[in-house]
């Protein structure tokens, strides 16, 4: 047995080549191999063996081992069992506690099975091999031994990966969600005129319950911003929206679509679906345009509304579900009941309570404030930066009434921002003509003062209400109402405007 030596060499590398000749290979970097007998021509024979493909460093005691593992990186190592000092099992069962990764092979030169086992259950030796060895099974072993290695590492290195781009993929959800909450939030719903003031009112009382909702309101008022703002503003906001427009589908589609279906229950049923109902489970569902339904889907509503039950298509169970329900609609419902076409005890159970959104005629103090909200999104979305509205085209927008509601303002703003070139701000005669007012070939002088003239101003604003007032009302008594002036007033100032009956 030979003295152990000082200090360790670290240096003591003796083989490098470019890979192991290997057919299993990982990957075709050399990987470090210590080897520690205490006899040299041991050492000397093992290395030969070895031949090429990994960077051999070479001990003979387990002390001196130990500080080369330290200062190398080491993926294998074979340690003669019987070492001067430490044991081969106890150096062993060090280099699995500095690194359980690198793979331990223990030399035997005889039968120690008491020792065999306590380094196969504490040093988690790989393998052992007695002395002699037959040098293409310790090359073999030494392959298999170093494949496993690389997979080991390699698997480490995807599933650290893997968990850092979960990582990622959770913080960007959450971001997404922040902003998905946001955007439906009720601050990103526009409005401080007293009209939407008690539908905020409403909406923030609502929000923390559970009750269902019907939303009406004519087209483009909100409707379903103020049915997401519900879900958003609630407990369920980590839960699922799912929303579906009951007026996109024929009945027995929709059908299927909110309750599921069994295989083969209709034609072109190729298989079991889930429907929106179980797939919204503790989330909200909002019906849009409830108005649309027809009498079976109507019974269906009504069950769930009533027992928190559904029956897919074609079947005969029932399962219960947890889903608040929103409803929207621009008819008259009430009316609707009367007429029979929508079942009473499901409009009922449909308006406990009722969110009205008002028309944007009947809130024109809003208009301002949606304007720059719309314009603001135009100009981020378009890349433009316009600043604002001159007065002028402020006060056609503000006149204007608008039958597609908010919806049609934001469009005409879109179009406007989409079209304007490099202008500064939005004029009168950006506007689409029948919200201006004017006549094509009509031209507005900058500041939309026709010919710096300020009554001419005037009167070109005088037209453009008057002409907006007949519009919405239909004849001239009506409209000198809205514009609050008696009727012969009216038809005076049409005169001297030259306008036409
Ligand atoms: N108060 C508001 N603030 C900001 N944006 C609004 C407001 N009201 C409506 N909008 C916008 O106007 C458009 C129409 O709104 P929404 O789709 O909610 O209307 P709706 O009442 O459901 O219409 P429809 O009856 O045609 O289905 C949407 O782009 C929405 O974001
Ligand atoms: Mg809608």
């Amino acid at each position: 047995m030979a003295e152990s030596s000082s200090p360790p060499p670290v240096d003591a590398e003796v083989a490098v080549s470019e890979s192991w000749p290997g057919e299993n290979q990982v990957s075709s970097a050399a990987l470090g191999v210590l080897l520690v007998d205490d006899e040299p021509a041991v050492l000397e024979s093992l290395e030969m063996t070895l031949e090429e493909g990994c960077q051999v460093f070479t001990a003979t005691t387990g002390e001196e081992a130990l500080a080369v593992f330290d200062a190398q990186d080491i993926a294998l190592v074979i340690s003669d069992q019987r070492l001067p000092g430490m044991s081969g099992a106890d150096f062993l069962t060090e280099v699995y506690t500095r690194n359980p990764d690198c793979i331990r092979l223990m030399l035997t030169g005889y039968a120690d099975l008491s020792a065999i086992m306590r380094a196969v259950n504490e040093g988690h030796v790989y393998s052992y091999i007695s002395k002699p060895w037959d040098p293409d099974s310790l090359r073999i072993t030494v392959r298999h031994a170093l494949d496993s290695y690389r997979l080991n590492q390699e698997n480490k290195r995807l599933t650290h990966a893997l968990s850092e781009a979960n990582t990622k993929l959770e913080q960007e959800n959450l971001y997404l969600r922040r902003e998905v909450e946001g955007r439906y939030s009720f601050d990103a719903i526009i409005g401080s005129s007293p009209a939407m003031e008690r539908v905020f009112e409403i909406l923030e009382k609502v929000a923390q319950t559970d009750a269902t909702v019907l939303v009406t309101g004519d087209t483009g008022t909100g409707k379903e911003l103020i049915a997401r703002a519900v879900h958003y503003s609630g407990s369920r906001k980590p839960r699922p929206f799912v929303a579906q427009n009951c007026g996109a589908l024929p009945e027995t589609l929709l059908e299927s679509e909110l309750f599921g279906h069994k295989r083969g229950s209709f034609t072109g049923a190729h298989s079991d679906k889930k429907g929106l109902f179980e797939l919204a489970n503790q989330g909200t569902v909002f019906l849009d345009e409830i108005g649309e339904t027809g009498p079976s889907m109507q019974v269906r509503l009504l069950r769930v509304l009533q027992e928190g039950e559904i029956r897919p298509l074609g079947t005969a169970e029932t399962h219960s579900v947890d889903v608040r329900i929103v409803a929207a609609t621009n008819r008259d419902l009430q009316k609707e009941v009367e007429e029979g076409r929508f079942r009473e005890d499901l409009f009922y159970r449909l308006r406990v309570v009722e969110i009205h959104v008002p028309a944007l005629s009947e809130r024109r103090d809003d208009i301002p404030e949606l304007a720059h909200f719309f314009l603001d999104r135009a100009n981020e979305k378009m890349g433009r930066t316009i600043q604002g509205f001159t007065n002028g085209a402020m006060d056609r927008l503000v006149a204007h009434t608008w039958k597609g509601n908010v919806r049609e303002l934001e469009n005409e703003i879109e179009r406007v921002v989409a079209l304007a070139g490099d202008a500064e701000r939005v004029a009168v005669d950006m506007l689409s003509e029948h919200v201006s007012g004017m006549q094509p070939g009509e031209n507005a002088a900058p500041g939309d003062v026709p010919g710096g003239n300020l009554s001419a101003a005037v009167d070109q604003l005088k037209r453009g209400m008057i002409r907006n007032a007949l519009e919405e009302t239909g004849n001239k008594s009506r409209a000198a109402e809205s514009l609050g002036m008696p009727r012969q007033s009216l038809q005076k100032m049409m005169k001297r405007l030259k306008m036409e009956e």
